[in-house]
């Protein structure tokens, strides 16, 4: 859609936005139950990235549409997305997803600008010069279609090395314009679009270390020398190699002394039951304990579409459910919910027994592989377990073990063998051999049925 076309369509839609909003209102002076309403009397918004391609479930966009108040498009808005070849804009994902937030009155972040990865190779083989004008050409042009329309930018995106140096990540942006890429990318979208928050996002930022305090000196330079940036966002991936850090909520104050907001941008915690309902406690109580953290996002709706669904991550699971972890979010934002109430479906002790199967290759080499699949139980103790691996035809199972299989052609339906018990979010696997004949394809793991 032409810019001129996208603010006629907006002008069009203007009245349903209105009613959206006040639907929204209306429901805000009920009982907080939910993470946007709950966040909204914080006076923070409540986000998760968003998938243009699942807005047909409709499981996903209930979900979507009545718990949170800001989308991310996760993948719409890279470069990659919106700018394939150069010159060339392609906005449809992305408007779809701002079009859907908009008739929700919903806020929208942009992610992201300028970012070493999803980059189309064109933009890496540029010289110096042209690289700097199709830089700025590419800001202009996401930030111009989406004029007055997203709240936050994620302006430069991981900009820095991990690990301990501090130092600036390799890219085509640092390798050929140098540290001052930034700072131009950062007046740049000031122009483009004055209402719009500009932000540094980065990861393994989230506690004080080394890349940390590189990121908090740029930002401490940019605002002594009146380059425009207005927040820091702090994707906080977490997982048992990257725990919340225990100076999370130090961090993020000491860049909020500095100037700028903090936002919690790319928010997910791999894990289940109480330890990850902890852990999201942790995070939430951080922010709301700084008062220029302005806003969370979670990296997604549901558990299934996660980037990490192996950990599931997030605070629903794969059928919608809420888990422990969202109670505890909504409680620790204040909100009026049920946790642990037996008659919320989701909740622990609701008596909904549930499992999850998920499938790894853990050895392979030319005539064969071993996979395995692991099986967690979700926030009920469960007594028995089933799954289902289907094999691709030319494909045969010679051994498996830590299961009991019944084979029916290609089909292997899986029961424990002496592993069948599971505390709440607990695992246990099972693991086979497998004989290619020719097909190196994944087997197909069926639903887990808990009993
Ligand atoms: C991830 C998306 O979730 C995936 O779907 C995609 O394949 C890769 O990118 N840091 C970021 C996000 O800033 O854009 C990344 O999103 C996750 C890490």
């Amino acid at each position: 859609m032409s810019m001129t076309l996208r603010r006629l369509t907006r002008a069009a839609t203007a009245g349903l936005v209105a009613a959206a909003a006040l639907t929204a209102a209306a429901h805000s002076a009920e009982a907080a139950d939910t993470l946007g309403s709950a966040a909204a009397g914080q006076g923070r918004y409540f986000g998760t990235a968003v998938a243009a391609n699942h807005l047909g479930e409709a499981d996903y966009t209930a979900t979507l549409d009545r718990e949170f108040s800001s989308v991310t498009p996760e993948n719409e808005m890279k470069w990659d997305a919106t700018e394939p070849s150069r010159g060339t804009f392609t906005f449809g994902s992305a408007d779809r997803i701002v079009d859907h937030a908009q008739s929700q009155g919903m806020d929208v972040r942009g992610h992201t600008l300028v970012w070493h990865s999803q980059l189309p190779s064109w933009v890496g083989s540029l010289g110096a010069s042209d690289l700097r004008t199709a830089m700025n050409a590419h800001i202009n042009g996401l930030m111009g279609h989406y004029k007055g329309e997203i709240h936050s930018w994620d302006v430069v995106n991981e900009a820095f090395q991990d690990g301990g140096s501090g130092a600036r990540r390799s890219s085509p942006f640092q390798d050929k314009l140098g540290n001052g890429f930034i700072e131009e990318a950062f007046r740049t979208a000031r122009a483009a679009d004055p209402a719009a928050k500009l932000c540094y996002n980065d990861y393994n930022t989230d506690g004080v270390n080394a890349k940390s305090n590189a990121v908090y000196d740029m930002v401490e330079d940019f605002k002594s020398r009146g380059v425009p940036i207005d927040c820091v966002g702090f994707q906080s991936h977490f997982n048992s190699n990257s725990p919340v850090p225990s100076d999370y909520r130090q961090n993020l104050q000491r860049f909020a002394d500095l100037g700028v907001d903090v936002q919690i941008t790319e928010l997910d915690v791999e894990g289940s039951g109480s330890a990850q309902a902890a852990d999201y406690t942790k995070v939430v109580e951080a922010c709301l304990a700084v008062s220029r953290c302005t806003g969370m996002t979670v990296w997604g709706v549901t558990d299934k579409y996660s980037w990490r669904s192996g950990g599931t991550p997030l605070l629903f699971d794969g059928n919608y459910q809420e888990k422990p972890a969202h109670d505890a979010v909504l409680s620790a934002l204040g909100g009026s919910g049920d946790p642990g109430d037996p008659g919320d479906p989701g909740d622990p002790g609701d008596g909904t027994l549930s499992c999850t199967a998920t499938y790894t290759r853990t050895a392979d080499w030319s005539s064969g592989y071993n996979g395995q699949v692991t099986i967690t139980a979700g926030d009920e103790p469960i007594s028995s377990w089933t799954t289902t691996v289907t094999l691709p035809a030319q494909q045969s199972v010679s051994s498996l073990w830590n299961g009991t299989p019944t084979r029916s052609g290609n089909v292997m339906t899986v029961r424990p063998s002496w592993n069948g018990t599971l505390a709440v979010g607990a695992s246990t696997s099972f693991g086979f051999t497998v004989a290619k004949n020719g097909s190196d394809a994944a087997p197909a793991v069926g639903t887990c049925t808990a009993s």
